[in-house]
């Protein structure tokens, strides 16, 4: 029988906005707006949201996303509708351990017509190299490979030496620079690029890679279908 495991991967559902944000929040501190994460969900069809929660055996689940049998209509419907009676504001949140799930990462990846885009990723600060941040990239990999979609691209700042070596293990390079592209401090961007990520030898670096990865952090489950919805 297998064993519970620690860590889901999954879609993001509405009623994770709010820890999101917190995230996105500890992650971005100078980002203003925040990411209009409900019409991205709703609305938005190229977009793709992946999470990673981290299961608190000790906290009943009373979200209803799958909540305890012994929970009532009553209950299991509060919970759903939290989200939206507090707006989404992560102020109304319980401590993190507290949660029957925590959400510990999220990454945003846009399926356009001629590459995917990963618009964003971030790792919750009490969460970081524990092999989260590596995660999400080989979901939104797999995304994007099994959307026949050989090329994957995003920028990031200059300065921001962790998300670039994790790029770079991951096979991007450098291939353009984006002068001044961040409004806060106009810092500039580099353009990285993934390209055949389709290919057999992609796909046997990426198992590699994952491979590595389990043997290191263990199994991460994937919910259901996972992100291939
Ligand atoms: C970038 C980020 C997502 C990495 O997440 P993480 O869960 O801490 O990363 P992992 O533990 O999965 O590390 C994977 C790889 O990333 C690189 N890396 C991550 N953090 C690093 C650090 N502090 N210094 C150097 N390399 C780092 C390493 O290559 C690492 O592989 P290794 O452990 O074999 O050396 C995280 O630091 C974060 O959320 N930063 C703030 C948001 C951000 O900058 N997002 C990127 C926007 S483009």
């Amino acid at each position: 029988m297998k064993t519970a495991t620690r860590f889901l991967v999954r879609r993001m559902r509405l009623s994770d906005i709010p820890q999101v944000l917190e995230v996105e929040r500890q992650s971005f501190p100078s980002m203003w707006p925040p990411t209009a994460f409900r019409r991205e969900l709703q609305q938005n069809r190229l977009a793709h949201y992946i999470v990673i929660g981290e299961a608190n055996p000790a906290v009943a689940d009373a979200s209803g996303d799958e909540g305890p049998p012994e929970l009532g209509p009553i209950s299991r419907f509060l919970g759903e509708i939290k989200h939206i009676l507090t707006g989404d504001d992560p102020a109304g949140l319980p401590p993190p351990d507290e949660r029957a799930e925590l959400i510990t990462g999220f990454i945003g990846v846009w399926m356009l017509p001629d590459e995917a885009h990963i618009v964003t990723i971030a790792v919750r600060d009490s969460h970081r190299r524990q092999g989260i941040g590596e995660m999400l990239l080989i979901a939104g990999l797999d995304l994007a490979r099994e959307k026949t979609q050989p090329l994957v691209t995003l920028e990031v700042r200059v300065s921001n030496d962790a998300a670039i070596r994790l790029y770079e293990k991951y096979g991007f390079e450098q291939v353009g620079l984006r002068p001044r592209y961040y409004s806060d401090n106009k810092e500039d961007a580099y353009i990285l690029t993934a390209n055949g990520v389709t290919t057999g030898d992609y796909a046997a670096r990426l198992s590699t890679l994952r491979e590595e990865h389990r043997a290191r952090y263990g199994d991460f489950d994937v919910l259901g279908a996972g992100w291939h919805g």
